[in-house]
């Protein structure tokens, strides 16, 4: 596994799942003056890293530090400025349109929201189902009852609309969907920050059990550092579009060298903090 850091000259690892180098997005905002343009927002500056394949690698930083703006560009949902994103040895950074089907089947990604992530007006089966008829994957029907039973939910939910399940259930089925066209890379953006405190802890082991059970490689955005050394082998800590630090958890968590991070650990909120403190106010019951 390498660890890159001013990297922009190495060529990206062709056995890497996720290898990135050099990447840059600069964001125009809206002209405030008609007599000086509005400063771009440098939202990635030279971002460079590589995951292996298998490997559960997290990234944490602030708001605003660019950590979605990075999952955007790897999942094929936003161009870089400049600067390149390899998945399994094929650059993605300006595939064609039409071959964005490749993508699909490589990676797929949870998003922080279920509720906005899943149309209200469709029903859990086709929901599940979208992804295997977009990818050709057909005879899904049994694919779908498989993924239900994988996520902990009872096959008769095929017929429900998203507004019936709770949040944790939601993203649940966010997790199914996900899994649905046999993905072999997770980028998860926030997976459990929306859900209750009382079901976050049990949306992440099972993301994770699941994520270890299928051998699949994680790529998860939270800005818990705690969650991240729960779920991930590797960190990378994002501040102002740069990656300032990157290591194993235990030695990133144990012995930060950035004094950034080392304050990101001593401020935020922990979720081992927060579940205390709802077990203590007798919050810790299931609620999914
Ligand atoms: N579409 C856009 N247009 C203009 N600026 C953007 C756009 N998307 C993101 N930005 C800016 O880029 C920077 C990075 O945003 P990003 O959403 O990646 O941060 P983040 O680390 O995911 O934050 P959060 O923890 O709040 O989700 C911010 O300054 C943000 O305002
Ligand atoms: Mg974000």
């Amino acid at each position: 596994m390498t660890i890159v850091g001013s990297a922009d000259q190495v060529r990206p690892d062709p056995d890497a799942a996720l290898s990135v180098r050099g990447l840059t997005r600069d964001y125009h905002r809206p002209r405030t003056s008609l007599f000086h343009a509005s400063p771009p927002v440098h939202a990635l500056r030279n971002v460079s890293f590589d995951v292996a394949k298998g490997e559960r690698f997290g990234v944490v930083g602030e708001s605003g530090s660019g950590k979605s703006t990075l999952l955007r560009i790897l999942a094929g949902l936003d161009h870089a400025t400049s600067g390149t994103v390899t998945v399994n040895g094929t650059e993605i950074t300006n595939l064609p349109e039409k071959r964005l089907g490749f993508l699909r089947e490589q990676l797929q990604v949870i998003f922080q929201d279920p509720m906005s992530s899943l149309d209200p007006h469709m029903r859990i089966g086709d929901i599940i189902a979208e992804p295997l008829v977009a990818t050709a994957h057909l005879g899904s029907r049994d694919r779908v009852a498989e993924l239900l039973e994988a996520v902990g939910l009872d096959a008769n939910a095929v017929n429900r609309y998203p507004h019936q399940f709770s949040g944790g259930q939601r993203q649940r089925i966010s997790i199914a969907r996900a899994l649905a066209p046999k993905p072999r890379i997770i980028l998860a953006d926030e997976p459990v920050s929306a859900l209750d405190v009382s079901v976050r802890a049990q949306v992440l082991n099972l993301l994770a059990d699941i994520v270890e059970n299928l051998s699949l490689t994680l790529f998860f955005i939270s800005h818990d550092l705690s969650v991240v050394r729960h779920v991930c082998e590797r960190v990378a800590v994002m501040h102002e579009g740069k990656i300032v630090e990157m290591g194993t958890v235990d030695d990133v968590y144990d012995s930060p060298r950035d004094p950034y991070t080392r304050g990101l650990i001593a401020s935020i909120p922990t979720l081992d903090r927060a579940l205390s403190g709802a077990v203590a106010s007798g919050l810790g019951t299931d609620a999914l």
